[in-house]
C-alpha cells in the first residue's frame, strides 16, 4: 500500500521527494499542484471550523525564528530528545521506542536505561536486527536532540551555542509570545483561543514513513486560554469538536479512536491523541493531540522574559496566569490520512479503477471539462464552459488522450465531476456530467450546469 500511495502521489503530482535531482533529502517532501490544492483545502476546512465559525478564537501568523530563550523557557533546548539507535553497518538510524513497538513493547517516553534494558533482552534473544540491511550490529540507544539550528542574524559564520537561533519545533511557541499583544490589541476576555498554521522543524529520526513524519512540516495549533476551573468542561468540549470535524470530512468512526497518554509531562493534567487506522502504515497512528497544559507555558515565559503575562479579571478583581489547553495537528499528516482513506481500487470490467473518494470540499479539482474531440467545434464551447465555471470552482480543462484515459486520470486525483462536451452538445446545448463515485452520467443543459454543480459542491 505504501508503495502504491507514494507512486500515485508522485505520478499524479501530489507529493515529490524534495531535491530529487540531487539525490533527495530524507524525510523532506515537496507538494505538487494537486497536493498543494488538497493541503490548502484541508487547511481552510480546519481554519473555518477553528476560527471562522467561532467567536472565541482568533488567528495569528507568527515568525518561524524566535528569540532563542523561548526554547530554553519551554524546556525544548534541554529536553526535546528522542532515543536513537544506529546500524553500524548501513548507517541507518532508528528510534529505539519505534523498534520496541515492532515487538509489542510500549516504550513511549521511557528513560534510556529502560529502553536499553529492552533492547539488550532482544539482542540476547537474537531478535534485534536492522530493518534496512538485517545486520545485528546496532548501537545502544542514545539521546538525540530534535532541535534544528541556524545562524540567522549572526555576525559570524560559526554556529556556537551563544549565536544559535532555533527553527521552531512547534508553532505554539509563537502563540504564547503573542498572547499579551493579542489580549492588549483585541481586548479578548477569557476563555479565548489563538489559532495558527505554520511550518515547524524537527530533526526526526525517521524510517520510511513517507509524509507521516517529516523534518519540515506544517502544524495547525490552537491554544485555548482559560480560567483553571474551566479546564475539565472545555477540554471535553474541544474533544467533541475535534472528533466531529473528522466525521464531517468523511472519516469513518471505526477508523479513528482516542489514545489516552498515561505518561504525562510534569505540567500536563490530560493528554489524548486522535489516532487514525492507516491502510498504508498498517495500523492506528497519531494524527492530532489534545493537551491540558496548565499554566506552565505562560509562567515559564513570564519567568524567563521578566514580563508579567498574568490576566486581570476586572469583575473578580483578581490576577492569575491563565491555564491552557491545546489542539495540535500536522497538516501533512492530515493530507496523508485523507489520501489513505480516499484511495480505492475498484474492478470495472477487466480493469482496475483507482479512484480517490475524497470529500468533495477537499478534492483538489472540483470539475474537469473534457471536449470529446480536439475539433474546434467542441473545444470552443468547452472552453466557454471552463471560463464560466472557473470563477466558482477549481476547474481543469483537458483535451488530451482518449476520454476513457481522461476519466481515469480525474478519478486518480479525486475530481468529483467530469463534464463532457460531445457532438450532441451542438444540437441539444447540453453536456454529460459524470459522477466520480458512482460513474453515473447525466445529461444537463449548459444553462443549468452552474446551479447543478453548486447544488452538489456547495
Ligand atoms: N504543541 C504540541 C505538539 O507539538 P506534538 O505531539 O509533538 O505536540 C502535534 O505534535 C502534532 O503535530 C502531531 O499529532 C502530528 O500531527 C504533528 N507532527 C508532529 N511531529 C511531526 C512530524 N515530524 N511530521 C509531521 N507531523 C508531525
Amino acid at each position: 500500500m505504501m508503495e502504491k500511495m507514494a507512486s500515485l502521489c508522485k505520478r499524479r503530482g501530489f507529493v515529490y521527494p524534495s531535491s530529487e535531482i540531487y539525490g533527495g533529502m530524507q524525510a523532506i517532501y515537496d507538494y505538487g499542484h494537486y497536493g498543494t490544492l488538497l493541503k490548502n483545502n484541508i487547511r481552510d476546512a480546519w481554519w473555518k471550523a477553528m476560527v471562522q465559525l467561532r467567536d472565541d478564537v482568533v488567528g495569528l501568523d507568527s515568525a518561524i525564528f524566535m528569540h532563542p530563550t523561548t526554547w530554553v523557557a519551554s524546556g525544548h533546548v534541554g529536553g526535546f530528545n528522542d532515543p536513537q539507535v544506529d546500524c553500524k553497518k548501513c548507517k541507518s538510524r532508528f528510534r529505539a521506542d519505534h523498534i520496541l513497538e515492532e515487538f509489542g513493547i510500549n516504550a513511549d517516553k521511557a528513560p534510556l536505561d529502560e529502553l536499553n534494558g529492552h533492547l539488550d533482552k532482544l539482542r540476547e534473544e537474537k531478535k534485534l536486527k536492522c530493518a534496512n540491511c538485517g545486520s545485528t550490529d546496532l548501537t545502544e540507544a542514545k539521546v538525540f536532540s530534535l532541535m534544528v539550528k541556524s545562524n540567522i542574524g549572526s555576525p559570524t559564520d560559526e554556529l556556537k551555542e551563544e549565536n544559535v537561533v532555533y527553527l521552531r519545533p512547534e508553532t505554539c511557541g509563537g502563540i504564547y509570545l503573542e498572547y499579551k499583544n493579542t489580549v492588549d490589541s483585541l481586548h479578548k476576555k477569557l476563555p479565548f483561543g489563538i489559532a495558527q498554521v505554520g511550518k515547524a522543524f524537527r530533526n526526526e529520526i525517521v524510517a520510511r514513513q513517507f509524509i507521516f513524519r517529516t523534518r519540515e512540516f506544517e502544524q495547525m495549533e490552537m491554544q485555548y486560554f482559560l480560567y483553571p476551573d474551566m479546564m475539565k468542561e472545555k477540554y471535553e468540549d474541544w474533544k467533541v469538536a475535534r472528533w466531529s470535524w473528522y466525521l464531517e470530512y468523511g472519516i469513518k468512526t471505526d477508523q479513528i479512536h482516542w489514545y489516552k497518554h498515561e505518561k504525562l509531562a510534569h505540567y500536563a493534567s490530560e493528554a489524548y491523541d486522535i489516532e487514525y487506522n492507516f491502510k498504508t502504515l498498517g495500523g492506528f497512528k497519531e494524527i492530532e493531540g489534545i493537551h491540558a497544559r496548565g499554566d506552565w507555558d505562560l509562567s515559564q515565559h513570564s519567568k524567563f522574559s521578566g514580563v508579567d503575562l498574568s490576566y486581570f479579571d476586572q469583575e473578580k478583581n483578581e490576577k492569575f496566569v491563565p491555564h491552557i489547553m491545546e489542539t495540535s495537528v500536522g497538516l501533512g499528516r492530515l493530507v496523508f490520512m485523507f489520501l489513505d482513506q480516499a484511495y480505492t481500487e475498484e474492478a470495472v470490467g477487466e480493469e482496475t479503477r483507482v479512484v480517490l473518494k475524497l470529500d468533495k470540499r477537499l478534492a483538489p479539482v472540483k470539475v474537469a471539462i473534457l471536449p470529446l474531440s480536439k475539433k474546434e467545434e467542441l473545444t470552443s464551447p468547452a472552453k466557454e464552459i471552463w471560463n464560466t465555471l472557473k470563477e466558482s470552482f477549481m476547474c481543469e480543462y483537458d483535451e488530451t488522450q482518449s476520454i476513457g484515459k481522461r476519466y481515469r486520470r480525474q478519478d486518480e486525483i479525486g475530481t468529483p465531476y467530469c463534464v463532457t462536451v460531445d457532438f450532441e452538445t451542438l444540437n441539444d446545448q447540453a453536456v454529460t456530467v459524470r459522477d466520480r463515485d458512482t460513474m453515473v452520467q447525466e445529461r444537463i443543459k449548459i444553462v443549468e450546469l452552474s446551479k447543478y454543480l453548486r447544488d452538489f459542491l456547495g
